[in-house]
């Protein structure tokens, strides 16, 4: 009777942050249901801080499957859960909780779908790989963090204030003892020495922007560069890379699979990855 009553049930799921209206999640999860033929439905939710317990409270009284979970909540939800997951403990970070059996389980896909992002998408041999990281904030955490545990060669982190590249690159060293950081000023005689460079940081984020967080002179020809930010035009950073004949990667994928991810964990269904990219790139 139990198990029937919940077959019968439909999915629900959404996102907790503040503000929220900006999410892109809804198009991508609510298309991937349709195409499945799943019952479900992924609402935004608009979160004042201080309302964030009742909202968890929420979540187990009203049988949500799960949420997402997004700025500013990502570190102050860990204390509502009832435990996180290996991922979300070393990021220091939640973006998605499952509830299961009664229990809400934090973890973290940001750092998984980046990297699975980057495997579908670029001839990259993680293991030989030397990372630079541009940035020392929550993404370039999440992202050093899932790059250490696949095993990547060496990272190396740096960012505008120094002192924060130090401090995560000692969090990653304890994973991936070959992680260092290095001063801004010292990156150009070593841009040589890179496989990948990753931009975390917001540079080229505002729409229209024409910044980049590092020179064209800065950027071999064999460097891979990846962009986190997501632009429906391509960033400043993938233009220069482009031109100097680099293999460029944006920041789309690490959307489209983060969410895949927690899709996965939701449902227990293989996502349709093709579905929700082009939900996303049509709300772009
Ligand atoms: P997120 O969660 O998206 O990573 P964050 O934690 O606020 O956001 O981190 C933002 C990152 O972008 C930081 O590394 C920040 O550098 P600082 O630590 O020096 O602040 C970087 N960043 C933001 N604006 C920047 C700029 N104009 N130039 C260089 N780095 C910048």
């Amino acid at each position: 009777m139990e198990q029937q009553q919940k077959a019968e049930e439909s999915i629900l799921v959404g996102v907790f942050g503040y503000p929220v209206h900006h999410s892109k999640s809804p198009v991508m999860h609510n298309a991937a249901f349709r195409s499945l033929g799943i019952d479900g439905y992924y609402q935004r939710f608009n979160i004042l801080p201080e309302k964030l317990g009742d909202a968890v409270k929420a979540v187990r009284m009203l049988q949500f499957r799960g949420v997402n979970v997004t700025i500013p909540h990502k570190v102050a939800i860990i204390k509502y859960l009832d435990d996180i997951t290996r991922e979300a403990e070393l990021i220091g970070a939640v973006n998605t909780i499952v509830h299961e059996d009664g229990r809400l389980i934090g973890t973290n896909t940001d750092g998984i779908g980046y990297v699975q992002s980057l495997r579908e998408e670029i001839d990259i041999d993680l293991n030989r790989a030397h990372v630079l990281v541009l940035g020392a904030g929550g993404a370039a955490r999440a992202i050093a963090t899932q790059l250490a545990l696949s095993g990547v060669h060496a990272i190396c982190i740096t960012n505008r204030t120094f002192e924060k590249a130090e401090e995560l690159a000692r969090v990653i060293g304890k994973i991936q003892p070959n992680t260092y950081a290095l001063p801004m000023s010292e990156l150009f005689a070593r841009m040589k020495d890179f496989t990948i460079v990753i931009n975390t940081t917001s540079v080229g984020m505002s729409p229209n922007s024409d910044e980049s967080p590092l020179p064209a002179d800065y950027l071999p020809e064999h460097l891979i560069v990846s962009d986190l930010v997501y632009n429906p035009r391509q960033t400043r950073l993938l233009q220069l890379a482009e031109k100097r004949g680099c293999q460029v990667h944006g920041g789309i994928g690490m959307l489209v699979y983060q969410g895949a991810e927690a899709f996965r964990l939701w449902t227990g269904m293989e996502p349709p990855i093709a579905v929700m990219w082009d939900a996303l790139l049509q709300s772009l």
